[in-house]
């Protein structure tokens, strides 16, 4: 997960205003991709503006083992030398996959379907999330999967050099189970089809099209069918990755909640499967200016202004899950601080998250002074409104980057300061995060030494 090894905690504290202008990192999902399919065809793919995190790092060790050439440049461009589909080699160790969930099921699929045998584990985090939403699609391909009894990590997995093309229709709306059969898929004969009844990410599905696979989509009185012709043979690409909505929404929350901010975020994705937070912060009274400016790798972008805004709380749809599933932490705390009660419904996945989130998020709310209710499947935030949140907490990561996140993002609105425990974890999708907010004057530093970032 990390290259420290101790962990340190961190405290934010009462800024007096976020302001200025920045980019936020590479998106993750589409860096992992890019990573990916770069591997999967011959020849040298380029890519600009990739995000440099654990995750990302955990998704190059991997592909390096299955036998790709993937080299940074110094002007911070990276290459990788494909080895085609069908090409990977057996890796010589235990592919360790830290904290990223991406990253093993993704890779999962992609070696399912080209014989050689490899053993994938993770941190205590990862080795506790479920797999057999992917090793069971990836079974039907003729792939084999041993390892604990509760299909958890540690995996030996086993491709076939005889597979068989799929139908499979997705339990749960997951990008990640949708690209691994994808990925699969292609080097398996004639055409796999995935067929998913709630729109996911779809940055797979625009990125094998760049890279020459043929690739349908239908729309069915069943639902969506994503279906890839196999043997398929890449391109190599030129990809240029555009900032992450969901490290974007960490700043867009700090700055809505902080009293005098106004900030701008050059170059976030604004992918429409992506964008549901952006919906629900103007739902809750936010006036975000979202200026449009193009595309960068096949995906639409745009700068995005925010600027500090007293927010009343709503009713989240549970339709809306898939397209701002990770930002839920960032908006129960943007809740805390609104005006009135947020009810985010239909929110199971977050348990199987990096942690629980939804009792890493209460727990740690209740610690801050704010009320929440919780079942199963659903969480609602009281919020504090014009008292504000007392603050004053301190908080558990549990190994989840957008938990850290979170409780700094709520700490610099909040009358006590917010400390987490473990500040590890933000490595994982955000290396920069604590400069960048400093940057920007969010009041950042470590609770033992009383040290504080100037605004
Ligand atoms: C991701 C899909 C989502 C998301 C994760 C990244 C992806 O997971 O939570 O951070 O890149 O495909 P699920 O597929 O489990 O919903």
């Amino acid at each position: 997960m990390t290259t420290e090894t101790n962990s340190f905690s961190l405290t934010s504290r009462k800024s007096h205003s976020l302001r200025g202008e920045t980019t936020v990192p590479g998106d993750k999902s589409i860096s992992h991709r890019a990573l990916i399919l770069g591997s999967l065809a011959v020849g040298p793919t380029r890519i600009s503006g990739l995000l440099e995190s654990a995750d990302i790092h955990s998704t190059i060790g991997a592909l390096k083992q299955f036998g790709a050439e993937i080299e940074r440049h110094d002007d911070g461009y990276w290459s990788v030398h494909g080895v085609g589909t069908g090409g990977y080699a057996d890796p010589a160790d235990v592919i360790d996959c830290g904290n990223s969930g991406t990253s093993v099921r993704l890779l999962l699929g992609a070696m399912a379907t080209t014989p050689v045998t490899t053993v994938f584990t993770g941190d205590h985090s990862l080795r506790g999330r479920p797999m057999r939403r992917v090793t069971e699609p990836l079974t039907a391909f003729g792939a084999q999967f041993s390892g604990r009894a509760d299909g958890l990590l540690p995996i030996t997995a086993t491709g076939t050099a005889d597979p068989v093309p799929v139908t499979y229709r997705l339990t749960t709306p997951s990008a990640q189970t949708a690209s691994a059969i994808l990925l699969a898929g292609l080097n398996a004969p004639g055409p796999t089809r995935v067929i998913e009844s709630a729109r996911t990410r779809d940055h797979t599905v625009r990125m094998l099209r760049a890279f020459g696979a043929r690739l349908d989509v239908e729309e069915c009185h069943d639902g969506r069918h994503l279906v890839v012709t196999g043997y398929a043979e890449l391109q190599p690409q030129s990809i240029h990755v555009p900032g992450d909505p969901s490290a974007a929404a960490f700043l867009i929350a700090a700055a809505l909640m902080t009293e005098n901010s106004d900030i701008c975020l050059r170059n976030v994705g604004i992918n429409s499967t992506r964008t549901g937070f952006l919906t629900t912060v103007n739902e809750m009274g936010a006036k975000l200016r979202i200026n449009e400016t193009g595309k960068q790798g096949g995906e639409p972008i745009a700068d995005i202004r925010v600027q500090h805004q007293p927010l009343r709380g709503i009713d989240v749809p549970p339709e809306r899950a898939p397209s701002m599933i990770d930002e839920y932490p960032i908006l129960a705390a943007l809740a805390a601080s609104a005006e009135g009660e947020t009810v985010m419904h239909g929110i199971g996945e977050l348990r199987v998250k990096e942690s629980d989130r939804i009792d890493a998020m209460a727990r740690g709310l209740e610690s801050c002074g704010v009320s929440i209710r919780e079942t199963e499947n659903s969480l609602s935030v009281t919020g504090c409104g014009y008292d504000g949140v007392k603050g004053g907490g301190i908080c558990e990561t549990r190994l989840d980057h957008r938990i850290a996140m979170s409780f700094l993002c709520l700490g610099l609105a909040a009358h006590k300061p917010i400390t987490i425990d473990d500040a590890r974890p933000i490595d994982t999708s955000f290396p920069d995060f604590v400069e960048l907010l400093s940057s920007l004057g969010g009041c950042l530093g470590d609770r033992d030494r009383e040290r504080v970032t100037p605004a």
